[in-house]
């Protein structure tokens, strides 16, 4: 099924340089939270659980290339693994970690738990950042604007999001009748 691409950000331990690693085996599972899968021996995983805090943007058609330069290269082994992306960065001002500036739909996390067995990352939503050149007239994301990437994992993929469809809550009371 597909998933959607997920750029996690921190910063190092030792310093404020921003490490990033894509991730698509999670998402929101309630309106102040959202989990991920982070394997161990992730580098980024360390800047996260060290600060205690980190920022999950989603991918763009727009940074697909830089987006899976991030999610195939290691931080331990590539030392300017973030610099080589291209992309840039600004301090969240509310959590100890980094937005990324070429990445405009973003989500600002407090780390609430880790589990090294199951890898599952739980993060508390502390806030959501949107850039204005996403929004629509009614001030809400705009699919003509923001171009989300989801990815395929039988193809190994990477896909754009289609058109509208429908109404969610209301084409199915249709059938009710
Ligand atoms: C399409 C794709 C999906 C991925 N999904 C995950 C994931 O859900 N969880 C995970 O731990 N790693 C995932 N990875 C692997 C990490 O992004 C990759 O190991 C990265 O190099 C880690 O960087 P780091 O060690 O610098 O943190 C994925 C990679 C790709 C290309």
């Amino acid at each position: 099924m597909p998933m959607p691409v997920l750029m996690l950000s921190a910063y190092e331990v030792e310093d404020e340089k921003p490490c990033t690693m894509l991730a698509v085996w999670g998402g929101i599972s309630n309106e102040k939270e959202l989990t991920i899968t982070v394997a161990s021996e992730r580098h980024t995983l360390k800047g996260i659980l060290t600060r205690q805090a980190f920022v999950v943007s989603m991918g763009t058609v727009e940074t697909a290339t830089e987006c899976d330069y991030l999610g195939i290269t290691k931080g331990d082994k590539v030392a300017d693994k973030f610099e080589k992306s291209g992309f840039h960065t600004t301090k969240s001002e509310f959590v100890d970690a980094p937005l990324i500036d070429e990445l405009p739909f973003a989500v600002e996390c407090r780390v609430k738990s880790y589990d090294p067995d199951t890898w599952r990352l739980v993060g508390e939503i502390v806030n959501v950042s949107l850039d204005e050149s996403i929004l629509g007239e009614n001030g809400k994301v705009s699919f003509d604007k923001f171009h989300p990437l989801a990815f395929d994992w039988m193809n190994k993929i990477h896909l754009s999001l289609g058109e509208k469809v429908g109404n969610a809550y209301k084409d199915g009371l249709a059938l009710r009748k």
